[in-house]
């Protein structure tokens, strides 16, 4: 195979991106793009909006707009800070664009020519408020596989099921909130047990190389049996079926953006003027293709879409599919509604310059969440960057450059007549090296035959570019790209002990030609830093090489096709060559830069509306407070109150005995969803009556930024009666 085709998910044009979504997919992907450039294989970097679907209709709602107005502001949000972040894409297209409207139309109607799509009459849930059908997310419920009660009506957040929405228990409808009618409709249901086999062995050819993550989550589906599945909806936003009678239906997202890759391709290779141009990779079987994609999506890129590919014919398969867990935020999952998380243009805004840009791409891609799930805190960001990119390679980078500026009149030195011929013992010395798998056989084997020229420390450093690089090269080969990084700053880390070993301020004056000797391998170990780090810190590496009067090379679209990588622990720089003078490349964070997001988090809005701290006067003595008894209850029953929108009337267990509690809760939780929690109660408070109706206690929630209300609840199982203090 002698090209890599790589495509990112297209995001939701429904809100902003996320360090989650870095995370899982979209670093990594960047990263093994500039890597594959940088190692001179022809790539073609591919991705763009997906703006179909009820996750942008319902943000249009929400956001009181229309979804036209929500993919255009979100699409462009999305990509300049796409773009801010350093994503190589040969392309960021979007799937509201004729071509995709052709392409997926072209799919479809392909799909009815071949018999592979049925007519049924089904149930489907219908909003008898909002007069509409219900698809995918319009309804919530509780999850028929593990019973979280947030479960939409495609999937379930929790553990990834898959489900008819009927199989909802508890259907809500996101709408109206009601609970929806069942009724019948039209649709064209795609036949995918005919792929059932194929499939299967697709999967299976693929085991050896594949992510367990992946693999699972493929073969359970495949284990539950291939049933048809719906490839219409009932909505108005979509591109349309493409059949006579079929006023009102779209095609199903899923079965539409996935076709988004090619369609996009298709717009690169017009906007190129060589039209054609995306069949050589789309149809082309000297193509490797790596979809990079976050755990949510695993099955629709391994199952469904390489199902689609299948029928259309001539078309490629993902090579593989190195999904990727989710990155929680101290400690807990990302959460739009409840401010938790952090968004990247808000982290672009606060830390605007390129260098903390590589910062955070750093720290995203130390904590990827490759095998499990993963946590980014802000103390992390600030370590990562002070003790590591600042303190190691910002430090080493400085050092040199300080020293040339100091002592070689800002220039690579020029070698003394003792080591003219380093250029070519450095050169042969490689040639050992490479015929040696490991650095410890190589340095066991070479390194006496090489100290003519070389110091021992020479040769370390040399062994250290050189078979770094090759790690570093297997790393992202196989997608482990934390292994990747954390190798990279290895090198690093042996070019600052190089510093340190070799002591030049001791030689310059001791052995000036052994200093100048020093200094010209630290030249060109900058040099060679500027390569190995460009798919991490591609910012700083583009800095790095105008300082030292070099093209700036960090795998971008369209550079030439040259393989750098096998031969960075070459010299490149002649000697000579003016070294500008140092540019802080990674600037310190402060503690107080810190605090102040952390305190940020969970709260920008509701910071707002809380109170202003106690007034003295507000302030109560401790034995105030412990005269109101606080306890754990569970809900045993609850009902709405007739005529009330604000009550609901529950019967609560205390562990001695049950109690009526009238909660003015009935706009957040319905009845259904109140029963079995565990709610905190004011227990020794005067009984009220409320509608004529006796509350005997009070339930503590908290207000959200969004104006709704959150119920207090312990954080672990505790029972009921239990003290709270
Ligand atoms: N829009 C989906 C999401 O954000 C991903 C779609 S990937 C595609 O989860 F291939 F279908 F486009
Ligand atoms: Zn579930």
């Amino acid at each position: 195979m002698t090209q890599t085709l790589i495509t990112a998910a297209l995001p939701y044009v429904n809100s902003f991106l996320h360090l989650g979504h870095l995370a899982g997919a979209y670093l990594p992907a960047d990263m093994y793009a500039r890597f594959l450039r940088l190692s001179g294989r022809n790539v073609l970097f591919v991705c763009g909006s997906d703006e179909h679907g009820v996750a942008i209709t319902i943000s249009a709602e929400k956001e009181h707009t229309t979804p036209d107005k929500i993919i255009d502001k979100y699409h462009f949000a999305n990509k300049l800070a796409f773009e801010k972040f350093g994503m190589s894409f040969d392309i960021f297209s979007r799937t509201s664009l004729p071509e995709h409207y052709d392409t997926a139309q072209e799919f479809f109607l392909d799909w009815l020519d071949k018999g592979l799509l049925v007519e049924k009459e089904e149930n489907q849930f219908y909003d008898e408020t909002a007069e509409m059908f219900l698809p995918d997310r319009y309804v919530e419920g509780t999850c028929p596989n593990c019973g979280n009660e947030r479960a939409r009506g495609d999937q379930c957040d929790n553990c990834s099921a898959n489900y008819n929405q009927t199989d909802l228990i508890n259907p809500k409808s996101v709408v109206s909130g009601k609970t929806p009618v069942v009724r019948s409709t039209k649709h064209w249901y795609f036949k995918m047990g005919d792929f059932q086999q194929r499939l299967e062995e697709y999967i299976e050819s693929n085991a050896s190389k594949w992510k367990d993550n992946v693999l699972q989550q493929s073969r359970s589906w495949l284990k539950q049996g291939l049933a048809d599945r719906a490839a219409t909806r009932d909505m108005t936003w979509g591109i349309p079926v493409p059949v006579e009678g079929a006023k009102g239906k779209v095609i199903y997202v899923w079965f539409e953006a996935v076709l988004g890759y090619i369609s996009a391709t298709k717009e690169w290779a017009k906007l190129r003027h060589t039209p054609d141009a995306w069949k050589s990779w789309w149809q082309n079987s000297d193509t490797e293709y790596i979809a990079f994609l976050g755990k949510d999506n695993i099955v629709f890129h391994t199952l469904i879409f390489p199902m689609l590919l299948m029928a259309k014919d001539k078309y490629i398969l993902p090579t593989n599919v190195p999904a990727n867990e989710f990155m929680n935020f101290e400690g807990k999952k990302f959460s739009k509604s409840m401010n938790w998380g952090i968004f990247l243009h808000d982290f672009q805004r606060d830390f605007p310059s390129p260098g903390q840009t590589d910062s955070l791409r750093y720290t995203i891609a130390m904590n990827l969440p490759e095998t499990k799930d993963s946590d980014f805190t802000w103390q992390d960001f600030q370590a990562r960057n002070n003790n590591e990119l600042a303190a190691i390679f910002g430090n080493f980078v400085n050092r040199v450059v300080q020293f040339l500026q100091k002592n070689f009149d800002g220039k690579v030195p020029v070698l003394p007549e003792r080591f003219a011929k380093v250029n070519d013992a450095w050169k042969l010395l490689l040639e050992d090296f490479s015929r040696e798998e490991t650095r410890e056989q190589a340095l066991e084997k070479y390194e006496d035959k090489h100290l003519r020229y070389f110091s021992p420390n020479d040769v370390a450093l040399i062994a250290a570019l050189h078979f770094g690089a090759k790690k570093v090269a297997e790393h992202y080969t196989r997608f482990r790209f934390r292994d990747a990084v954390t190798e990279t700053m290895n090198i690093a880390r042996a070019a600052n002990k190089y510093f340190n070993d070799t002591a030049p301020w001791k030689s310059v004056k001791a052995d000036p030609d052994e200093c100048a000797k020093t200094l010209y391998l630290c030249s060109q170990t900058i040099s060679a830093l500027s390569l190995l780090f460009a798919p991490i810190l591609p910012n700083t590496c583009a800095t790095i090489s105008g300082m030292i009067g070099a093209q700036s090379v960090t795998g971008e679209p369209n550079a030439p096709q040259i393989d750098r990588w096998s031969t960075v622990a070459l010299p490149t720089l002649t000697e000579g060559t003016p070294i500008a003078a140092p540019e802080v490349l990674f600037t310190k964070i402060e503690d107080s830069t810190i605090t102040e997001q952390v305190a940020k988090m969970g709260g920008t809005t509701a910071v707002a509306e809380v109170k202003t701290p106690a007034e003295p006067s507000d302030i109560i003595a401790i034995d105030d407070f412990k005269k109101i008894k606080l306890r754990t209850a569970i809900v045993i029953s609850a009902e709405r109150v007739p005529k009330s929108e604000k009550l609901l009337k529950l019967q609560v267990n205390l562990g001695t005995e049950t109690r009526q509690i009238l909660a003015g809760i009935a706009k957040f939780y319905t009845p259904e969803e109140m029963v079995g929690k565990t709610v905190v109660v004011v227990a020794n408070l005067a009984p009220a009556k409320l509608m004529g109706m006796e509350s005997q206690g009070m339930l503590l929630a908290a207000n959200t930024p969004e104006g709704t209300l959150a119920l207090v609840t312990p954080e672990s199982v505790v029972g009921a009666g239990s003290e709270v203090r």
